[in-house]
């Protein structure tokens, strides 16, 4: 039988692409994401800038930024611009209520504040980042200071969870604000924002990789090359959150 499914690095493709031609507009402030999906969406953006479009982009990485600038795109400093109009960026995994789990790729400090600084934070993914519950599949990735890092580790294993230290060619991975970074295995997160309290309380920690409710729209790419979106909308009874799929 002849197998119909596309191969991640397309579905990847597919979805930065349509993310990018869905809301990157001219003369807007864009914030680009980090990671192998952020990729396809920072060249569609240097196809755009060298089609003529004026765009001021901020970096969430400097791996990202160097890759825009290679492509032609202008970067300036977060401090530069007074809000980014719209960051595309990926996600390790989304869970039903477009809560999400960030950092696998090292960057989740800068995602999340040029994510706080965004006014539509747009989530790319293929369906192998969709979960039912956050934590079931991707560690908890947590950006520590250096200093004192094994007291912040143990302090982090109170929450339930096995704390590795992330490593790169035998080293401790240094992010780029000079942190390390603890890959927290749970298995399951049960209480998000009760855990994300906990967490950012422990002294040593500088920002973990729960985004919660900082997703205004999710795109994702099935193995069938079609993309679906999850936003949020309010319902009609008792103004509750809820998440609308088309
Ligand atoms: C980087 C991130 C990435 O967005 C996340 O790890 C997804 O990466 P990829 O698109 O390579 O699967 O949070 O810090």
């Amino acid at each position: 039988m002849k197998n119909d499914m596309i191969e991640v690095a397309d579905m990847k493709k597919i979805v930065a692409e349509t993310a990018v031609d869905s809301f990157v507009k001219d003369g807007m402030t864009v914030g680009l994401g980090t990671g192998s999906t952020a990729y396809y969406a920072i060249k569609r953006i240097g196809e755009l800038v060298s089609e003529g479009y004026d765009l001021t982009c901020v970096a969430t990485s400097v791996q990202s930024e160097v890759l825009a600038n290679s492509l032609g795109i202008k970067t300036v400093d977060l401090d530069v611009a007074e809000k980014v109009d719209v960051t595309i960026d990926g996600a390790d995994e989304v869970d039903p209520g477009m809560q999400l789990i960030k950092g696998l790729g090292g960057a989740l400090l800068r995602e999340k504040i040029v994510a706080a600084a965004t006014v539509k934070e747009i989530i790319m993914v293929d369906e192998s980042k969709l979960v039912s519950k956050l934590g079931t599949v991707a560690p908890l990735p947590v950006e520590v200071l250096q200093y004192g890092h094994l007291h912040t580790r143990r302090a982090l294993e109170r929450q339930g969870c096995v704390a590795v230290l992330r490593m790169a060619g035998g080293v401790p991975f240094v992010t780029d604000s000079g942190n390390y970074i603890y890959d927290c295995r749970f298995e399951g997160i049960d209480r998000p924002y009760f855990l994300e309290m906990a967490i950012d309380s422990i002294p040593g920690v500088v920002e973990n990789g729960l985004f919660l409710n900082t997703a205004y729209e999710v795109l994702v790419c099935d193995g069938k090359g079609s993309v679906s979106r999850m936003s949020e909308s309010v319902s009609q009874s008792g103004g509750q959150r809820e998440i609308r799929v088309f």
